[in-house]
């Protein structure tokens, strides 16, 4: 691939566009930012580690939105973050106003990129951006479940002392408190989770995923969690980069799929060259159905919100 772009030059967009020029997945990572001068100062600092990296990835830096231009792969992590004690949802307003420009810009500029919604909260965001956009789910989507199940197999690994490289996990619905990790699909090397741990350690286990970004925001006080994030968006990247068709929970339109249509949420997708190639409806027990359904019902409060900002 030629060129990433990454909007947000936060320490989200930051983090990711190091691990994208570490990972030599473009030829070049474009920061754009609102911010004069700053995108810039992080574009030289992160180019700054390439030799060291043995990565010819060159960044770039500007507040000026041209910098995008031709992108193949937009990412989106620009917004206000939460502080401690806010949801996400709780954010929404600044960051329809600040996702709209940017999707205006990408329309402008790079009119033929997917794009990797971030910023929160992330599933309506996703919408409103598939909206705006009018492009197909394959091309606009968002990342949630990937740093959600990837929070839930660090639990795990916890729990247990197995190595982290043998666990799978799945965290379906909206990235919020709803959230739906199942841990029926959750594995050590293909051996269900159930084998190890106890029903109610599980239980909790499911708890921390779904408070796991505010358990950092707690802890950090004046930061969300970011390392985690980069690194989840740099797997949906380079599985598109490299056409791995990896199944990998993403924030996808949905189309009637688990029971749910004009809405965008966390479900299993085919991520390839195409981008999010298919979404794959999953034989969810009835309580699963439920807790997906609660989810997609929290998720569509926020949809009906979108609808009175203007
Ligand atoms: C998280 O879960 C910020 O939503 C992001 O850490």
């Amino acid at each position: 691939m030629q060129k990433i772009a990454v909007i947000g030059a936060g320490r989200v967009g930051e983090t990711t566009a190091q691990i994208l020029a570490q990972q030599e997945l473009c030829r070049e990572v474009a920061l754009y930012d609102v911010r004069p001068d700053y995108p810039a100062g992080v574009a030289l600092d992160a180019y700054q580690t390439a030799q060291h990296f043995d990565s010819d990835t060159v960044l770039t830096g500007s507040h000026d939105p041209r910098v995008i231009e031709g992108a193949e792969i937009v990412v989106v992590t620009a917004g206000l973050p939460r502080k401690p004690g806010m949801s996400r949802s709780d954010v929404l307003e600044a960051n329809v106003r600040i996702i709209d420009e940017v999707t205006d810009h990408t329309l402008r500029h790079a009119p033929d990129a997917m794009i990797i919604v971030v910023s929160n909260p992330v599933d309506t965001l996703t919408y409103r951006v598939a909206q705006r956009t009018g492009w197909p789910r394959e091309r606009v989507f968002g990342q949630a479940g990937v740093l959600d199940a990837a929070r839930m197999a660090s639990f795990i690994a916890m729990e247990t002392g197995f190595s982290i490289r043998d666990i799978t996990t799945l965290v379906l619905g909206g990235h919020g408190d709803t959230m739906v990790p199942v841990s029926r699909f959750c594995t050590i090397n293909g051996v269900p989770i159930s084998h190890f741990i106890p029903a109610e350690r599980i239980a909790e286990i499911n708890e921390r995923t779904r408070k796991g970004g505010a358990e950092i925001l707690g802890l950090r006080q004046n930061s969300s969690a970011y390392a985690a994030p980069g690194a989840a968006v740099v797997t949906m990247v380079d599985a598109i980069c490299n056409d791995r068709r990896r199944l990998l929970p993403c924030v996808a339109l949905l189309d009637g799929e688990y029971g749910e249509r004009d809405i965008a949420m966390g479900v299993p997708c085919v991520l390839g060259k195409r981008g999010l190639e298919s979404v794959v409806t999953l034989d969810l027990n009835a309580e699963e159905q439920a807790d997906f359904q609660r989810s997609a019902g929290a998720v569509r409060e926020d949809i009906e919100r979108l609808r009175e900002i203007k």
